[in-house]
């Protein structure tokens, strides 16, 4: 069964098809949306060999011409080289703006992608393949699209919305255990910042997700798109209710650019710990309960996800490093720090005026020096 989801941004609404199979039917889905039956696909090296064959044969059958432009996989991608080979590439293929770009992989693919999509020829379309849990449930979308720089993950983007994305299932099956992890992480997210029956349903459903069971893992990317579908037509350019999406972020960002964004920390681990962090913080706030956040904290190290600093590679951290790095963050304002809190599960609210100094010790109270 395939679960349909709109993105209501008007003329911009595009479909989230969720469920299996929609790799093989790929032609058909995006055949509609093209002027001349082309399209240059993005992945990465290790998604290309895995499953590229798989969608060139759809799309073929379709009468749809492919141009791989397969890059290396890995954040360090997600660079201005990166952008720049991705370009050239697009522009050496002659694509115009009738075309549409295809980004298969992981977020990194999807937001190299979808940025190449927002510049080349002042605008592209582009379709979203995501082959990640975490790119099915959060990066695949909404229109964030972005590059990181040496002062920054995510500094230099646009918002660009894609014109469909196909998230199928079957393609989870090849990837590793880490991964699928990781991209829980931002599944739990959903529940914890809006919906305490879908985290309840986590609670009780988390191995069935991890393990891949078809339905679980269907009900689960389904809800989490549900939510930031609703959240992203509401507010598509984060100017309030969309910050919710960032709950764990600030923790775990100033946690990634300590360690490195190499492999010893993935994203979704930083959000985890940082989600943890966020409840632990509002509870010393006194917004939540003690219990809610040991609640949050245990759902998340269940999934066997990272929820103490000390779990954490590179610990001990320094805590005035982590609260620089949060200070650098693009969401803090005039000085202030902004984080997203918790009044209770399923209940975030977005705090534009956290006091560093409060976080200071906190972090000093975790286990930072
Ligand atoms: P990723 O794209 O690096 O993929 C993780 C690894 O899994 C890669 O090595 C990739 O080759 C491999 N892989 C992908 N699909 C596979 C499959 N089906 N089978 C086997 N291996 C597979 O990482 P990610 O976690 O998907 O994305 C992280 C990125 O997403 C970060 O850059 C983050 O900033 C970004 N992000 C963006 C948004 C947004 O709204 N745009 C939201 C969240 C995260
Ligand atoms: N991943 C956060 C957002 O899309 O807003």
């Amino acid at each position: 069964m395939t679960r349909t989801i709109s993105v209501g941004l008007g003329e911009r609404a595009y479909e989230v098809r969720v469920g299996h199979g929609l790799i093989d039917r790929a032609g058909e889905a995006m055949a509609p949306l093209l002027k001349r039956r082309r399209t240059a696909v993005v992945s990465d090296e290790t998604v290309w060999a895995l499953h590229g064959a798989r969608l060139t044969a759809a799309l073929e059958r379709a009468g749809i011409a492919v141009s791989p432009v397969i890059v290396a996989p890995g954040e360090e991608t997600k660079s201005f080289a990166g952008l720049a080979e991705v370009t050239d590439r697009l522009l050496a293929l002659e694509l115009d703006r009738g075309d549409l770009i295809t980004a298969f992989g992981g977020g990194v693919v999807g937001d190299l992608a979808g940025f190449a999509a927002a510049i080349y020829k002042r605008g592209i379309g582009f379709v979203q393949i995501p082959t990640t849990l975490l790119a099915q449930v959060d990066s695949s979308v909404g229109g964030k699209t972005a590059i990181d720089t040496p002062r920054g993950k995510n500094l230099v983007g646009a918002f660009h919305q894609p014109r469909l994305v196909l998230a199928d299932l079957d393609v989870l099956a090849t990837l590793p255990d880490r991964e699928m992890r990781a991209g829980y992480a931002e599944v739990v997210k959903y529940g914890l910042l809006g919906d305490f029956g879908f985290f309840a349903w986590l609670e009780a459903h988390a191995a069935a997700v991890l393990s891949r069971d078809p339905q679980a893992l269907a009900e689960a990317v389904a809800r989490s798109i549900a939510m930031k579908a609703e959240i992203v037509a509401e507010d598509e350019t984060e100017q309030g209710r969309r910050a919710l999406l960032n709950l764990g972020h600030t923790f775990g960002h100033a946690l990634e650019a300590e360690t490195g964004y190499g492999g010893s920390l993935l994203h979704g681990e930083a959000v985890a710990a940082g989600q943890a962090l966020a409840f632990r913080f509002s509870a010393a706030q006194g917004f939540c309960t003690t219990q809610d956040a040991q609640r949050a904290a245990a759902a998340i190290a269940g999934a066997g996800l990272p929820v103490r600093l000390d779990e954490v590679p590179g610990h001990p951290f320094g805590a005035e490093r982590l609260v620089r790095h949060m200070a650098q963050d693009k969401k803090a304002q005039d000085g202030k720090l902004t984080f997203i809190l918790a009044r209770g599960l399923g209940d975030a609210f977005v705090a534009n005026d956290v006091d560093a100094g409060a976080i200071t010790t906190f972090l000093r109270q975790e286990g930072a020096t």
